[in-house]
């Protein structure tokens, strides 16, 4: 272990309380708890603190359409939440929530240190405003075309494609969400953090390496386009604290979001007497981490440190962002059913899967993960159950059967103790440096090795030689150390798997000084089966509950108004519209597709020809209804190769969802093949 004690706090960027954790908010707690499990594990000091981020108008909309009041929905969130990072092995030192009285501390704390020191200044805006539902919008609320880069539907505060952070009147053709009218604009006084005061100590702070390259290229092209001020303060009706020398006014939910890291630590800190300046103060000599998602590096990596640095505290040692999870090659999809609740899965998969998945794909960067469900089950059945768990099973057999579960006295043969020693330092450095990939590959490694040297030893049939007998005993406990130092290397990833082994080794808590040592003449306990594989019809019925997870969510939201009526799409040209052919089709046979609850298997005779296409339309027809109508299709889209065929077109179907779908149909008189223009 290294020698020096580090004193650290980690965090993870809290989730908002208006929806339930999926599995690509759970790549950024994997990875987190990850690192922070390793730290511990090398005899470190590491805190790991947490909250949901309680408060803005989403969550005052959602207890609305919900008919209770915000604390009853983010008191059930929190416990949802905890419940889901908790069955996924996240080991928080301390969950806690921005609505809490900490944090209404240290957000008026802030606040005033930042006003007194002259950072806010006050100035009239004119915001966006909805005037069919009386409100201010909310910048989530506005939807259009980023100012930035113009990519089409992005929310009012910053955009997903290009990183941006604006405000919803720089949007382009906005409208409101709640109610579909396109916002007026409308002035108020509003309060804002001057963050061009920091320039030079971003500046500064950029290039001292606490955040990754590509991350300090992107701010930096941001500061050399200048700093605007930043808006802190948002008009009641507003869920969550109030400024203190604004009535009316309150803090804006990113303004105090980050600050409720410092709120769960203070927390945490007043429950273990931990003094909370050590850690916080300006001059503070321990390490403080943030983990979070690309997508809102801007408000972590500007507008957090300068905060800090304004209010005299301490800025963050490094901001570690990681990319987006995709799907099979895809961004999480709910009609596909890739869009997967942390509960979903846990209702039909082990947790560790994704856990030691997650782990074998992360590396230090901001490139999205893929999870590729059949490269899924292929590495999770290979690695872990082939290899690392099938060592546990093919040695304790014999251990357990034939000598009394006892292991040998000595090592006959200590170089694979040696080598997994030797190679431990360079895991431990790939793990510190979050290189889970690296430390999973060199790993794995160690796993072939062991196996390998089962395999030459052959104690299935030196077990029949009365002579040779007790050689068995001294290859599997060499086989069974080897698993143990595997278990220690692997503990961060899989902390449920490390502890049925230790109860089946009978051991104590492992961790990392622990690989030196060997388990001799030692009773373990009788081996049960530790992890099974998976089976592609997990996977399967995991996808299908997924989509009846959007059904129930999509009744939520049409009553939050949220989305009811789709924003208008981003204009097109002329020419982009030429270029679509559509045509009147006759639906000459319509049928299920086998293990798919959505689609329809459509023969189409388009006049000319006749095409085979997949529709997601059974949740809304019965195929038979269907057979004999005329409707229009997309003639000209390239075959796209679906899981359950090639679909040639499309028929066009009005309506969001899969229930609530009308195909669109031609007066009578048309005839199959026509264009349609
Ligand atoms: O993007 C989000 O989901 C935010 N709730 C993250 C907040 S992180 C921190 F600033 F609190
Ligand atoms: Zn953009």
């Amino acid at each position: 272990m290294s020698s020096k004690l580090r004193q650290i706090v980690v965090t993870s960027a809290l989730p908002y309380a208006n929806g339930p954790i999926h599995i690509g908010h759970m790549l950024e707690y994997v990875q987190t708890d990850i690192w922070v499990r390793f730290q511990k594990l090398r005899g470190h000091k590491c805190i790991y603190v947490c909250a949901d981020d309680a408060h803005g108008t989403p969550i005052m909309l959602r207890a609305q359409a919900e008919g209770i009041a915000p604390e009853a929905l983010i008191e059930r969130m929190y416990t949802e939440h905890l419940q889901d990072f908790s069955d996924f092995g996240v080991a928080f030192d301390n969950y806690y929530s921005t609505h809490s009285d900490e944090n209404r501390f240290f957000s008026e704390y802030i606040y005033t240190q930042l006003r007194d020191a002259g950072h806010i200044r006050t100035r009239v805006i004119s915001q966006a405003y909805d005037p069919k539902a009386e409100m201010f919008l909310p910048d989530r609320f506005v939807k259009g075309e980023c100012p930035n880069c113009g990519m089409a539907d992005q929310y009012g505060d910053n955009c997903e494609n290009c990183g941006a952070t604006y405000a919803p009147t720089d949007l382009k053709n906005p409208v409101s969400i709640v109610s579909g009218e396109a916002p007026i604009e409308k002035d108020s006084e509003q309060y804002f953090f001057k963050l061009e005061d920091f320039e030079d100590m971003l500046k500064a702070w950029f290039d001292d390496g606490h955040v990754q390259t590509e991350i300090a290229n992107k701010m930096n092209e941001w500061l050399d386009e200048g700093l605007k001020d930043w808006d802190i303060s948002r008009n009641a009706p507003y869920w969550g604290f109030e400024i203190p020398d604004a009535p009316g006014k309150y803090f804006y939910v990113w303004m105090e979001a980050p600050i409720g890291y410092m709120a769960s630590f203070k927390n945490w800190c007043e429950a273990n007497g931990t003094d909370f300046n050590e850690y916080w103060s300006a001059d503070s000599k321990h390490e403080l981490y943030h983990f979070i998602g690309k997508d809102i590096a801007r408000f972590h990596t500007m507008f957090w440190p300068a905060m800090l640095h304004g209010a005299g505290f301490r800025k963050p040692s490094a901001v570690y962002c990681h990319g987006f999870l995709t799907v099979d090659g895809q961004k999480m999809s709910k009609s596909r059913g890739t869009f997967i609740m942390a509960r979903t899965y846990l209702e039909h998969l082990n947790p560790e899967y994704l856990r030691y998945y997650f782990a074998a794909k992360l590396g230090p960067g901001i490139d999205d993960i893929d999870l590729n469900l059949e490269d899924f089950t292929t590495r999770v059945n290979s690695d872990l159950v082939g290899k690392l768990v099938n060592i546990a099973s093919r040695c304790a057999g014999f251990i357990n059967k034939r000598f009394d579960s006892k292991l040998s006295s000595k090592l006959s043969d200590d170089s694979l103790s040696q080598q997994f020693l030797a190679a431990s330092e360079t895991i431990a450095e790939y793990y510190d440096k979050r290189e889970f990939g690296k430390a999973m590959r060199d790993i794995m490694a160690l796993a072939d090795k062991v196996n390998q040297y089962i395999d030459e030893q052959q104690p299935w049939v030196t077990i029949k030689d009365e002579v040779r007998f007790s050689e068995v005993q001294d290859v599997c406990t060499i086989g069974l150390n080897g698993f143990r130092q595997l278990i220690i290397l692997l503990k961060p990833v899989l902390p449920r798997l490390a502890l049925q082994a230790e109860a089946f080794l009978k051991v104590e808590a492992l961790s990392w000084a622990d690989l030196g040592d060997n388990l001799l003449d030692h009773s373990i306990d009788r081996f049960k089966p530790l992890m099974t594989r998976i089976e592609p019809v997990f996977i399967e019925r995991m996808i299908e509950a997924t989509k009846e997870d959007l059904v129930a969510e999509q009744k939520i939201q049409q009553g939050s108004g949220d989305s009811s009526i789709e924003p208008i799409a981003a204009e097109i040209n002329y020419d982009d519209f030429a270029k679509l052919d559509f045509r009147i089709a006759r639906i000459v046979t319509a049928k299920r597709v086998d293990k798919s609850d959505r689609l329809l298997q459509l023969t189409l005779d388009i006049g000319s020809e006749t095409r085979n296409v997949l529709a997601g339309l059974s949740n809304a027809y019965q195929p038979e209804d269907l057979e004999g109508k005329l409707t229009v299709m997309v003639a000209n889209l390239a075959p796209r190769k679906m899981r359950f065929g090639i679909s040639e077109g499309m028929v066009l179907a009005a309506g969001s969802g899969e229930t609530e779908l009308y195909i669109l149909s031609p007066e009578s008189g048309a005839k199959p093949g026509m264009r349609v223009s």
